[in-house]
């Protein structure tokens, strides 16, 4: 087993990642792909932009920093970075195909698996990023329904139909995404056709569906996040859709194959009428995918969703392989007991250093929670956190999507680190000098938000 290292040390160089993001920046807008990856989001300055390679639950950068990374890829590695069963399975998988003039009959495997594991998959479609997937489900809803109008709780991707929900009030999005998002680029005619709606809150959903009766093709959520749905929360908007003859969706992108393998669906036992998935169906190869009931999904055939790359071979072995191994190790019966493991571990500590913090969620999903009502000193925290982590090798954030690599012994190490961040964080709250102890130039500059 790896060495854990708990020594404190100097902040990393990250001098190489530096220079290229320079670079990236006058040569990409925005300089990354996913918002989440903006080093704008993390420590500015000190943080390692570019990974060289990963392996487990470990990063190295491209300066030759080695981390433990607790961030974890944004989710889809629930078994773990370069899983030698998955990528094993791809290596053969790129020997003998992975795009022709044919089709790839691993697309049928797939597919079998997927109606066998999760409760509401009849048929399926693939596609190859959550939002993409989100956005397949829409139109499938639409054209199923007639209708135009989808309500919609949480986030959902980049594409135009939810993006929308923007034009018709600026703040729409603020607690579903950012505040301040930007509908510049998607058509103004869509004004009206992405109507948001409160987690928890069945009035919100019910209001918003006779406010527009007849008219919404789909509601489309996750079933939960770091918030647990209240009892009969989820039931009731099943209930609600029904009535309204709107299709319910849900996004499985983040709980797909962590808290069930049949996904959040499986685990509150609600069945929607349609549901996406991406993240961990893959395993970090990207392959999406929309499951549903026959009669929604029949309809599919006839609408055009068509993509060359949705049959690429080398996501749906990855997939194949994933499901497998996903099952064949109980991987989700892992996550659970690592994240009780992390969620004791963190709650113990924050508890003895006095920090207003909380390790909140699904053991599977976890995250903390920084709460204090001033946004300032709230990031100051956050980043005072992060950089005392680093120091300990340690990616750590809010979010803690665990793999099956990350394992009792690292867990351990992380909580042990997290320990002396928040002594850190503690005496600079009570000298009130917290702004002084970071090392970096730019603390965390941009909050990404999401309701639940
Ligand atoms: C719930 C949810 N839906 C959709 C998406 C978009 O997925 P992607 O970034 O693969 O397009 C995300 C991404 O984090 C997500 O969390």
């Amino acid at each position: 087993m790896a060495r854990v290292s708990q020594t404190v040390r100097a902040m990393p160089d990250v001098s190489r990642s530096r220079t290229l993001f320079e670079e990236a920046g006058r040569l990409m807008p925005g300089g990354t792909q996913l918002l989440s990856r903006r080093p704008s989001l993390f420590l500015a300055d000190a943080w390692p932009v570019y990974a060289e390679r990963a392996e487990g639950c470990r990063i190295w950068d491209i300066d030759g920093n080695e981390y433990i990374d607790f961030l974890a890829g944004f989710g889809p590695f629930v078994l773990g970075y370069g899983c030698e069963v998955v990528d094993r399975a791809v290596i053969e998988q790129i020997g003998k195909t992975t795009c022709s003039t044919l089709n790839n009959p691993l697309e049928v495997e797939v597919a079998r698996r997927l109606v066998e594991v999760v409760p509401c998959a009849e048929m399926v479609r693939f596609s190859k990023c959550g939002g993409e997937a989100d956005a397949m489900a829409i139109r499938i809803a639409r054209g199923y329904t007639g209708r135009d109008r989808v309500l919609f709780c949480g986030y959902h991707g980049w594409h135009d139909w939810y993006i929308a929900a923007n034009l018709s009030s600026a703040e729409a999005l603020n607690a579903h995404l950012l505040p301040g998002v930007s509908p510049r680029g998607v058509p103004k005619g869509l004004a009206g056709t992405a109507i948001p709606f409160e987690y928890n809150n069945l009035d919100s959903l019910r209001g918003a569906l006779e406010a527009h009766r007849g008219e919404v093709a789909a509601v489309i959520m996750e079933a939960c996040r770091s918030k647990a749905p209240a009892p009969g929360y989820l039931e009731g908007v099943r209930r609600l859709a029904t009535e309204h003859g709107a299709v319910l969706i849900f996004d499985e992108v983040v709980t797909g194959f962590r808290l069930a393998l049949g996904g959040a669906q499986a685990y509150f036992g609600v069945t929607p009428d349609l549901t996406t998935f991406a993240k961990a169906l893959g395993n970090g190869y990207p392959l999406s995918a929309v499951v549903g009931r026959r009669e929604v999904m029949e309809g599919a055939a006839t609408q055009f969703i068509s993509s060359l790359y949705w049959s690429d071979a080398v996501g749906l072995a990855a997939a194949k392989a994933s499901l497998d191994e996903m099952r064949r190790i109980d991987a989700q019966g892992l996550l659970w007991a690592r994240g009780r493991l992390l969620k004791e571990g963190m709650t113990e500590v924050i508890a003895r250093r006095g920090v207003p913090v909380r390790c909140v969620g699904y053991e599977p999903m976890l995250s903390l929670a920084f709460e204090v009502e001033d946004a300032g000193l709230r990031k100051t925290m956050l980043s005072v956190y992060q950089q005392e982590m680093l120091r300990r090798g340690f990616l750590a954030g809010t979010g803690h999507p665990l793999s099956v690599a990350h394992t009792e012994e690292v867990i351990a190490a992380f909580v042990s680190a997290a320990d002396e961040a928040f002594a850190e964080v503690r005496a600079g709250l009570d000298a009130g000098d917290l702004e002084t102890r970071l090392e970096t130039t730019g603390g965390q500059q941009e909050g990404f938000r999401r309701l639940v």
